[in-house]
């Protein structure tokens, strides 16, 4: 289990390189292989006793939530981890308030019921089908093209940090609207959010920056709506109720991790899969309905999130277990996507299985707003690789490219060649 990486040769030192600090800040992690150990532990019990990182003899990380009661156990099966996740009356997500809520303010994230469901239809009017084929085609297609430009005559990339890692942010920035020479200055503050399990005053300073930040935009838009996001957010209404100046911030400040570095390590995570078993990168090449079922192979295989929490509001049953009221329930999203009592020969990646019902986006009422923007993201870089780059494959130079992490998981580089 140890990482020495795939050698970017990043330091944290590099503080202009947005890939360096991210990398930094976030860690890949030291946990190459998580599966073995989920194995043996799911094998034992649906859910493992403690908290994650003493399953791996790591040591102790700061916890998404705390549980009063000092009782953690983590679900592992899929049976436990989709009861879990469907039932947000007994497994609450407001315990994400003492963690990322700090900075990202009070956020759908650690909203239950009835509150999450009015908020959700607010912010969800945000992403309709027309907007995604707006996005598709007036963004996320030229965004992906242009990075490809930089690299096609080279013959030689590393996919991370040239395209998976730089596009998803882009498409963001893009969606809200942001002008295009304030992208250097959002990355930086959106990594530096994310830092703030490591670096807490630079996490505050920089939820405050995109907080006065926003304010200004928010201001703008709602005197004069444009066709992007905060133009919705500002004008959303349902019922008589809109969303409150400090309600956007904070779905604004979330879309940065949710949306960013999710995608980033799934579309490189699928990337993986496919370099790495080259005859399913040639089906793909050249059956494009495959696409589908690739990207949600992928998902499943290698979730880019591996784990979520809840903590319970009362005593509960739960694939047979009994959990007590106030322990904080750690959801593996990584582990259920591998129970082979849902997916015959779990840790085999192939594109042609039927992976539909995978946990990488949950489950239940908090399922990732993203999910299609995320999956049509993938698909136009995917797309677009296939089409432009002939013989696509591993740099033969490099030796031991891998996913690594336990919270996230991606490779921290994919050197190519390709022509
Ligand atoms: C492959 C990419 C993605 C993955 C794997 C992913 C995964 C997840 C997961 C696991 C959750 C549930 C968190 C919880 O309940 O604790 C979630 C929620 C969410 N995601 Fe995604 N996400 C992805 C992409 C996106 C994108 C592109 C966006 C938007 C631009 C987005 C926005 C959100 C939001 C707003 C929520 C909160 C929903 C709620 O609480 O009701 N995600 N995502």
């Amino acid at each position: 289990m140890s990482d020495d990486g795939a050698g970017h040769g990043a330091g944290q030192g590099d503080a202009t390189d947005p890939f360096a600090v991210f990398d930094a800040f976030t860690g890949s992690g030291t946990v190459r292989d998580p599966y073995p150990t989920f194995a043996a532990l799911r094998a034992q019990s649906p859910f493992f006793r403690g908290r994650l990182e003493q399953a791996f003899g790591l040591p102790e990380m700061p916890q998404i939530m705390t549980a009063k009661s000092g009782e953690y156990l983590v679900a592992l099966s899929w049976e436990a981890v989709s009861q879990v996740l469907l039932d947000g009356e007994t497994f609450s997500s407001a315990g994400y308030g003492e963690s990322m809520g700090l900075v990202m303010g009070h956020s759908i994230l650690e909203m239950d019921e009835p509150e999450h469901r009015t908020y959700r239809a607010l912010v969800q009017q945000a992403f309709t089908l027309k907007a995604m084929e707006r996005w598709e085609r007036d963004l996320v297609a030229p965004i992906v093209h242009a990075l490809i430009d930089r690299f096609a005559d080279r013959r030689r990339a590393d996919l991370v940090r040239e395209l998976t890692f730089p596009f998803p942010i882009q498409v963001i920035a893009a969606m809200l609207g942001l002008p295009e020479d304030d992208l250097p200055e959002f990355h930086r503050r959106a990594v530096e959010l994310i830092s703030i399990a490591v670096d807490i005053e630079r996490g505050f300073a920089a939820s405050m920056a995109l907080r006065d930040y926003f304010a200004t935009i928010l201001a703008e838009r709602r005197r004069e709506p444009k066709e992007d996001v905060i133009s919705v957010l500002a004008h959303a209404e349902l019922n008589g109720q809109r969303l409150t100046d400090e309600e956007v911030y904070a779905f604004l400040r979330l879309l940065l991790p949710a949306g960013a570095e999710t995608t980033y390590r799934s579309s490189s995570n699928l990337l993986f899969g496919l370099l790495t078993h080259p005859e399913q990168m040639e089906a793909l090449r050249a059956d494009r309905s495959l696409m589908r079922g690739a990207i949600e192979e992928g998902l499943r295989w290698e979730a880019p999130l591996t784990g979520i929490a809840r903590t319970a509001t009362r005593d509960a049953v739960v694939d047979g277990v009994a959990i007590p009221e106030g322990a904080v329930v750690g959801v593996s999203l990584g582990a259920a996507n591998r129970d082979p009592r849902r997916f015959a020969d779990p840790d085999r990646f192939d594109i042609r299985r039927d992976a539909r019902q995978h946990m990488a986006f949950a489950f239940g009422p908090h399922t990732c707003i993203g999910m299609h923007l995320a999956r049509m993201e993938t698909t136009v870089a995917l797309n677009a690789l296939l089409d432009r780059l002939p013989e696509l494959r591993l740099d033969p130079e490099v030796d031991d490219v891998h996913v690594t992490g336990l919270g996230f998981r991606s490779p921290r580089a994919l050197p190519v060649v390709f022509g």
